[in-house]
């Protein structure tokens, strides 16, 4: 550690102790005041353990007022006071206690506990806002029923909400108003929530199973009414949903959602009170592209589906944080496959994980989904807890069969309901609720580590036996990690690419050893393997098979996953080698014939579904194939992907144009993307006529996604349409945050030469502030994760930028910038000459005067 004197204090699973007193029930009164807002809090204690008389309570930013015990002013002498906590002693078994802080939530820019946006009071308690607020004990096994009064100046706020149903409102003699919330359900802090504000509500209403009426209200800001009804129609369905598959019922009279402006994260399960990120409520075809529509109906089930997995039945403390994210997660991948096509939303799960997850779990971030140790607890909503976490879940119900899987979840949901548990309850409810083993399997809760997997392959034609030899490696996790038990899906094809297995499903193979070969009898000739089919198992597959029997399986493979993911590894392949020959005189300047071939079969084949057929014809990102490679060749990667889309786009310009006129002016998504695909390429051969398409497409598009896709061609374009469209799209869209957004992201990952001045640039543009999460990530996120050439630059100018920007956040909002951070701890992955200054930042970084806990533990562990 670098840090000695202020390095802040790690926290271990292994120190876990129940508390030894509970609080059951919170009377809670919120004044809110625009220069001081007054909490007064009336707790009820009761005792849990033996362990002495001294009560707790953490607390930062407060300022005390008074604290009371069972109606006695407790003097500063009895009781002892820091910036961290409020200790005092027990007088009984069974007390009450009221104490009164005061905060300042206009003051607050970490946007964690009581703050404002655009003018609104709103809260974010999770992890641990809620000690921002009052004193507590701030921790999620501390279950209790809270009461809620909201007091304030009923012209400003008039719309006063909690968690819970509405109990009573009125006007007090002082002329103020209040609004009183009872939320009967025992519930851990961080699942309070408040909001007040001068806002809009949109109304409908849902029918639960057993015929209760459910108030539903979408709060958002006065001029947004409209925008949201597909937030709307998906919260119906989750419900409805979550109904049918999981038998699980609404419990409150009223469900509601409030958008705001400036949120940290994607939105949060507070009960019967979401708050959301404003990117995932509001949408209209003008203003959202159709990502948009499909993150907006995930992230609104996830949340309404939290209200089993994550609030009825809760984390025992943060290090069980996967047992209600990866599992609410699954969830709602498994909701929005039901909603949309089951094929494209699992090549788009895939996608993010790999983008994500892997770097992160063979980077020096890596952990295993339940960790044993954190610094700050904020750092661990990651893409392991959340994405790896869900995988995990996944794996379960593969092994477990959809009917026993139910089986499980029933028994866990009728065990646990109120409780506060770890992961080792959760997979003991299934395990006992299926009766299926899940010994070894827990493994995948404390390994962390992507496996490899090799697979070598025999045939036998005397016996017409076939046998198939795997074998799995954790490096991550050391040479003596136990072997995980790793679900299989197995299908054989014939020379024909019929299944030569029972069911197109194919079988199941439990590899449980670090090697193991499993033997199939009666193949009539040797059969293509199509392995861990719609990826069975978070894993790299490492051995190559031959380009041949790669396009085989992207001809013939039943399972969509698997034809998807032979296509891009032929893809890959090309580009890689391409890469390699960078620098050498017979340095190729399009893909292979075998790729070529099978992407000219992609452009008729009019029987596939157009949105599997665009992501079937979309090449691998920057990103994904640096990652194939032990250290990243940014630039040759850039050149041969560039070089790529240009010979295909020259190559097969009549069929990409014949493509992209097909699905010109179809309402339906998959058209859209298949000809935004067709455009992509058409527009890299930099043809006059195909940027000209794209300028026309930008100016007569009647929706964000046609008008996004459009710009987002011509901003890598020096072409006078560059400038022109920029222009005339922030004119537009001035008004519309989450528009200007997309305008900030599009020229952040821009390519060509001076988009790092354009970035820099950006920084003093009027509408650019670090204050707003959404604006941060939509420049610098963006940049860092999105501009691989740019981001680095052998001149490190992207890296200085990167860690400029920490340094400024760092003081505002540590949460905000210690996310930032990830990208510089890739280091091990480039050239010499880059890991020095990717090194350098990250120590400029640590070197920071007052740096939070935040940034100091993920930019410690970066250069570790
Ligand atoms: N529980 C929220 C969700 O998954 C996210 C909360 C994130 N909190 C944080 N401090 N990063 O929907
Ligand atoms: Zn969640």
């Amino acid at each position: 550690m670098t840090r000695t004197s202020q390095t802040p204090a790690t926290i271990f699973l292994k120190d876990y102790k129940a508390p030894t007193f509970r609080i059951t029930d919170v009377q809670l009164t919120v004044e809110l005041g625009e220069e001081t807002t007054r909490v007064t809090s009336n707790l009820s204690f009761s005792r849990n353990t033996d362990g002495g008389q001294q009560v707790r309570l953490h607390g930062e930013n407060l300022t005390l007022v008074s604290l009371e015990v069972e109606g006695r002013e407790i003097p500063p002498a009895e009781y002892t006071h820091t910036d961290k906590d409020l200790t005092f002693l027990a007088p009984s078994d069974q007390f009450t206690a009221r104490i009164v802080t005061d905060i300042r939530p206009q003051d607050n820019t970490e946007l964690e506990g009581l703050y404002k946006s655009s003018g609104n009071f709103c809260t974010q308690c999770e992890a641990e806002g809620f000690r921002k607020i009052t004193y507590f004990m701030d921790r999620p096994d501390v279950m209790a029923t809270f009461t809620t009064t909201v007091i304030g100046d009923g012209s400003k706020y008039p719309v006063m909400l909690s968690n819970g149903n509405l109990d009573g409102h009125g006007t007090l003699k002082d002329g103020r108003q209040f609004f009183r919330w009872v939320d009967p359900h025992p519930k851990p802090a961080y699942l309070f929530a408040l909001v007040a504000g001068d806002l809009a509500c949109v109304s409908d209403e849902f029918v639960t199973m057993s015929g209760r009426r459910i108030d539903l209200k979408i709060y958002v800001e006065k001029g947004d009414e409209d925008k949201c009804a597909h937030a709307m129609q998906s919260l119906k369905n989750s419900m409805k949903w979550d109904e049918e598959k999981y038998g699980r019922e609404y419990d409150l009279d009223i469900f509601m959602i409030v958008a705001v402006s400036d949120f940290n994260m994607g939105a949060m399960e507070n009960k019967g009170l979401n708050v959301f990120n404003s990117k995932y409520v509001l949408a209209s075809p003008e203003t959202a592209t159709d990502a948009d529509f499909d993150g907006i109906e995930s992230v609104i089930a996830h949340e309404y589906f939290h209200n089993w997995t994550g609030n009825r039945i809760t984390c025992r403390d943060w290090f069980q944080l996967t047992l209600k994210e990866g599992l609410t997660v699954f969830r709602d991948q498994q909701f929005s496959a039901d909603m949309n096509s089951a094929a494209v939303k699992r090549i788009e799960d895939v996608q993010r994980l790999r983008a994500a997850q892997f770097p992160e779990d063979a980077g020096p971030l890596a952990h295993p989904i339940q960790p044993q140790s954190y610094v700050e607890i904020n750092n661990f909503y990651t893409a392991t807890i959340y994405e790896k976490g869900a995988e995990v879940i996944r794996m379960i119900h593969t092994l477990l069969g959809e009917e026993k899987f139910r089986k499980g979840m029933d028994l866990y949901f009728d065990r646990h309901d109120g409780q506060a548990v770890t992961t080792e309850e959760f997979v003991a409810a299934l395990e006992d609720g299926s009766g299926v083993d899940l010994t070894q399997f827990r493994r995948w809760y404390t390994q962390p580590g992507t496996p490899e997997i090799t697979v070598t392959d025999q045939y036998d034609p005397a016996t017409r036996r076939y046998s198939l030899t795997v074998r799995q490696d954790n490096p991550k996790a050391g040479p003596k990690a136990p072997p995980l038990h790793i679900p299989l899906s197995l299908g054989l094809l014939d020379d024909q690419g019929h299944e030569l297995m029972e069911g197109a499903a194919g079988n199941m193979l439990n590899l449980t050893e670090h090697e193991q070969t499993f033997t199939f009898d009666d193949i009539p000739a040797r059969p293509v393997p199509s392995l861990f089919r719609n990826f069975s198992a978070p894993v790299k597959l490492g051995s190559n098979p031959a380009d041949e029997r790669l396009d085989f399986l992207f001809k013939n493979d039943s399972d969509p996953f698997n034809r998807w993911e032979a296509g891009q590894r032929l893809a890959t392949r090309c580009l890689l080698d391409m890469v390699e020959k960078h620098d050498s005189p017979e340095r190729p300047n399009a893909p292979s014939g075998t790729f070529m071939d099978a992407f000219a079969a992609l452009l008729t084949d009019e029987d596939l579904d157009p949105a599997f057929r665009a992501a079937a014809m979309a090449l691998p990102g920057e990103n994904y194939i640096g990652q194939q490679m032990p250290i990243v060749a940014v630039d040759a990667i850039h050149e041969a992907r560039s070089a790529s889309m240009r010979s295909i786009g020259t190559r097969f310009e009549d069929d990409l144009t014949r493509i992209y006129n097909q699905n010109s002016g179809q309402d339906n998504m998959g058209c859209r993307r298949l000809k935004n695909v067709a455009l992509s390429y058409l527009t890299a051969t930099e043809s006059e006529d195909h940027i000209l398409l794209a300028a026309r497409q930008y100016r007569e598009a009647t929706n964000m996604t046609d008008r996004v896709a459009a710009l987002g061609r011509l901003v890598d374009t020096d072409h006078p349409e560059h400038d022109a469209a920029l222009a005339d799209f922030y004119a537009r869209w001035e008004t519309d945050q989450l528009v200007i957004d997309k305008w900030f992201t599009l020229q952040a990952m821009a390519s060509r030469p001076q988009a790092m001045d354009d970035v820099e640039g950006l920084l003093k543009h009027p509408a650019f502030t670090l204050l707003n999460p959404n604006r941060v990530r939509s420049l610098i996120g963006a940049f860092a994760a999105g501009n691989p050439v740019h981001f680095h630059s052998i001149s490190g100018r992207g890296y200085r930028f990167l860690s400029d920007r920490i340094m400024e956040l760092n003081k505002t909002n540590p949460q905000i910038a210690a996310r930032l951070v990830s990208p510089l701890g890739q280091w091990r992955r480039y050239s010499p000459e880059r890991q020095t200054l990717m090194k350098e930042a990250l120590n400029r970084i640590l070197e920071t005067e007052n740096l939070s806990p935040h940034v100091f533990e993920m930019t410690n562990k970066s250069l570790n």
